[in-house]
């Protein structure tokens, strides 16, 4: 069998995006946990492409966002200044391209997904055809390059709105996607031939079409309209928003996983099967939850890892920390970043963790402070325990043994040890290390005085009295 021939891929992304009013470069705004601009180069490495060109107006953000996201050796960045329009932009691009075929992707469609461009390419396979378009179908069609047949429904030609030379070619309800497979050579022959004859000066990638359309096929592949949405300002970004997460709930559904009502997930976070995500939850960055586990109504989790059968009672934050298999959570459980929860363990109401590990099976059920500490197996910290592990200066720990009680109302004075199965009573303040199997009291000791209430009630009523 032959090799397969090689595939880069243009993305154009050196539009102004001057309607988001916006600091940031459009194709950097977040969407579901990613750029805008990932969404196209993802999917043009998930079609196959080996190489993706991005070609932007010199912003060094958008450079440095993309080599982190996907190494340098993947990625190339090209500029184009002044912007003279998408044929112009590709022509920049192909300065770039090294494989003999080129996909052509624009970088404000994040809805584009690998799938939508497996037909695209394969029409190349087809002897004879040198260019390939995505096409919609669209009840509104205003605004989009039309798709211009011949009687024998050849593609001869994409027309933009404002050249559009009568009504039956407005009426034309097939448009040009702005998704292209081409190749590589006949593509360069054509885009150096490209004119800015059209309203609006530009050169248009679009008359690319009309060109290789006369001595060769070019294919037209309907895809869903959904796909082709373009970002131009902020209402578009919110419609993609909603499609996307009704996308992303859906993808989870099919692979076994419970997705109540409005549950944002983002692109990218992992959930295996028969976990529960309740109504309102908020799923972000490179989240993963374990089988089984259920994140109840309104809880928020970036970049956390939870393991399986745990359960995330509602409303809890978790942030860049790890949750062990049937650990318990909340509700309201504040979990800090490097925080790790291991299996069994409690962390209950009103309980803060920072850069803490709370081992196999311990519990903090209530209303707590636990931060850079190191909580034992088994151990037991009672409601309104503070490790107090900031002296104003530095930061300093806190490590209490396997199987030690720390009573409610204490505070631990960091750096302090609490050694195993030791015992710290209720309202203790502890500033020394505790040995192993001790009793430690911090507190004032108990006074009573016999008859002193009553004598003092008795005191107040006869000065009423007078
Ligand atoms: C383009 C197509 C149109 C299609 C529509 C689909 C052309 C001439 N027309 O129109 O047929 O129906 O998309 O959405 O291609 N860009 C550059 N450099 C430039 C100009 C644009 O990089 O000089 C980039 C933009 O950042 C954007 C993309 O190319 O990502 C598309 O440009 P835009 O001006 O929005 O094209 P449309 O007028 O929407
Ligand atoms: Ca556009």
């Amino acid at each position: 069998m032959a090799k397969k021939p090689g595939l880069s891929a243009i993305v154009l992304a050196a539009g102004k995006g001057t309607r988001m009013k916006s600091q940031l470069p459009k194709v950097l705004h977040p969407l579901c946990g990613r750029t805008l601009v990932e969404y196209p180069v993802t999917a043009a490495f998930e079609a196959g492409a080996e190489q993706v060109v991005v070609v932007t107006s010199g912003q060094p953000e958008i450079t440095q966002a993309l080599e982190a996201r996907y190494g340098k050796d993947r990625i190339a960045v090209v500029v184009q200044d002044p912007p003279r329009g998408t044929g112009d932009a590709v022509r920049v691009g192909l300065s770039a391209v090294q494989h003999e075929r080129t996909l052509i992707l624009y970088g404000d469609t994040p809805l584009l997904r690998a799938q939508d461009l497996t037909g695209l390419i394969a029409a190349l396979d087809v002897p004879g055809q040198e260019l390939s378009i995505l096409t919609a179908l669209l009840d509104n069609p205003f605004g989009y390059g039309r798709v211009l047949r011949d009687a024998a429904g050849a593609v001869t030609e994409v027309c933009e709105q404002k050249d559009l030379r009568n009504d039956a070619e407005r009426a034309v309800r097939e448009v040009n996607a702005g998704m292209y497979a081409a190749v590589t050579e006949n593509l360069r022959g054509a885009v150096a031939e490209l004119k800015p004859n059209n309203a609006q000066g530009e050169y248009y990638l679009t008359d690319v079409v009309a060109a290789l359309a006369k001595t060769s096929r070019v294919a037209a592949v309907q895809g869903e309209a959904e796909a082709l949405l373009g970002v131009n300002d902020r209402a578009d970004l919110a419609r993609a928003e909603d499609l996307l997460y009704a996308r992303n709930r859906e993808q989870h559904r099919k692979a076994g996983v419970t997705v109540h009502g409005d549950a944002r997930i983002d692109s990218g976070v992992e959930i295996a099967t028969d976990a529960e995500i309740g109504p309102g939850v908020c799923l972000r960055g490179k989240t993963r939850i374990g089988a089984g586990t259920v994140v109840d109504v309104g809880s928020v989790l970036v970049d956390a890892v939870i393991g399986e059968r745990a359960a995330i009672k509602p409303y809890c934050v978790i942030s860049e920390s790890q949750v062990g298999d049937g650990a318990q959570l909340g509700p309201f459980a504040h979990v800090r970043p490097e925080s790790v929860i291991e299996a069994d363990a409690h962390i209950g109401n009103f309980v803060e963790t920072k850069k803490t590990r709370v081992r196999r099976g311990a519990k903090a059920n209530h209303l707590a402070y636990l931060g850079d500490a190191d909580v034992g197996e088994r151990a037991n910290i009672g409601a309104g325990t503070i490790v107090c592990n900031y002296d104003g200066f530095v930061k300093r720990q806190t490590i209490i043994g396997e199987g030690a009680f720390i009573g409610s109302d204490s505070q631990l004075i960091a750096p302090v040890r609490i050694g195993k199965n030791a015992y710290v009573g209720t309202g203790s303040t502890i500033n020394q290390d505790v040995p192993e199997d001790a009793l430690a009291i911090g507190r004032a000791r108990q006074v009573n005085k016999p008859e002193y209430a009553k004598m003092l009630r008795e005191k107040l009523a006869a000065a009423k009295k007078k």
